[in-house]
């Protein structure tokens, strides 16, 4: 695996990669970040991944310095799944300058359930994304369906801006337990860690009921909230929306759905979604 450090050092390469499939990552990587490599084997002739923690993209109070940097591990791993490029720049390189054009997505997208909490966030991952696809120039693009509404924001932005990739969405890893594997689960204490399944709990739940014919959305939504927050968890959210755009789904329109959430369980925040 060749690791790349530069913009200039990646465009020498592009040429000589043939199709390529990209999987972008901010690093700390667990096997979920392993499985969209592997998916990304199944699209192409060659995969690059990129390891860039973005500060564009975390909010004042957010966790941009205490984020792991875990970079001589991380490539070991992708190296071992088949990864053939590791773009791996550092803050001058992807921001010589302050980033002073962005992104903006639209209100209705980014002003919802993780925008109403993360002011900016996806301003910051577009931006940051449509940067790295500049560079990497990748024919396809993979990421997981854990970060929902990151994943609509992106297929929405790369349709919108007619850039020539294809965005792939890939199911979400979890833990035997049910816990969506995330970087942010290391945070977790080991008492926290056993309540941790709940979240994924309460959303299969919600999805077995709508399932059985249940269109009480709002009591739904309100029995699980009322359940993680006397299971110790300060719950931010837990939606029914509609899959397309993510708004919230009308109880009689069949349209297909899924339910989302965020709720933190001491310092630490932690998403789940589930489609139904
Ligand atoms: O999902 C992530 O890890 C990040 O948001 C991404 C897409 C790599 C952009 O920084």
């Amino acid at each position: 695996m060749r690791i790349v450090h530069s913009v200039s050092d990646f465009r020498a390469l592009r040429p000589t990669l043939g199709r390529l499939a990209f999987v972008p990552t901010m690093g700390n990587l667990h096997e979920g970040h392993i499985s969209l490599v592997r998916a990304a084997l199944e699209h192409a002739d060659r995969v690059a991944a990129s390891i860039f923690v973005n500060r564009l993209q975390f909010g004042p109070a957010e966790d941009f310095s205490r984020y792991p940097r875990t970079l001589a591990e991380d490539a070991a791993k992708l190296e071992e799944a088949g990864v053939d490029v590791l773009f791996a720049p550092d803050e001058d390189e992807m921001y010589p300058a302050p980033q002073t054009y962005h992104v903006e997505p639209p209100a209705s997208q980014v002003g919802i359930l993780e925008g109403e909490f993360r002011a900016g966030h996806f301003r910051g991952v577009a931006t940051v994304v449509m940067k790295l696809f500049q560079i990497v120039q990748p024919d396809i693009a993979l990421f997981g369906k854990k970060d929902y509404q990151q994943l609509m924001v992106l297929r929405n932005m790369v349709a919108q801006f007619a850039v020539p990739v294809a965005v792939v969405g890939c199911d979400t890893i979890r833990a035997d337990d049910g816990l969506a594997l995330s970087s942010r689960n290391g945070y977790l204490s080991t008492e926290e860690r056993r309540r941790a399944p709940q979240l994924h709990e309460e959303l299969q739940h919600i999805r077995q009921e709508v399932l059985g014919g249940n269109r009480e959305f709002d009591e739904l939504q309100a029995a699980a909230t009322t359940r993680l927050d006397a299971g110790g968890w300060r719950t931010e959210y837990v939606r029914i929306c509609r899959r397309v755009d993510l708004q919230a789904a009308e109880p009689a329109a069949g349209e297909a759905l899924v339910v989302l959430a965020a709720a933190r369980l001491g310092t630490t925040r932690l998403i789940d979604n589930v489609e139904i």
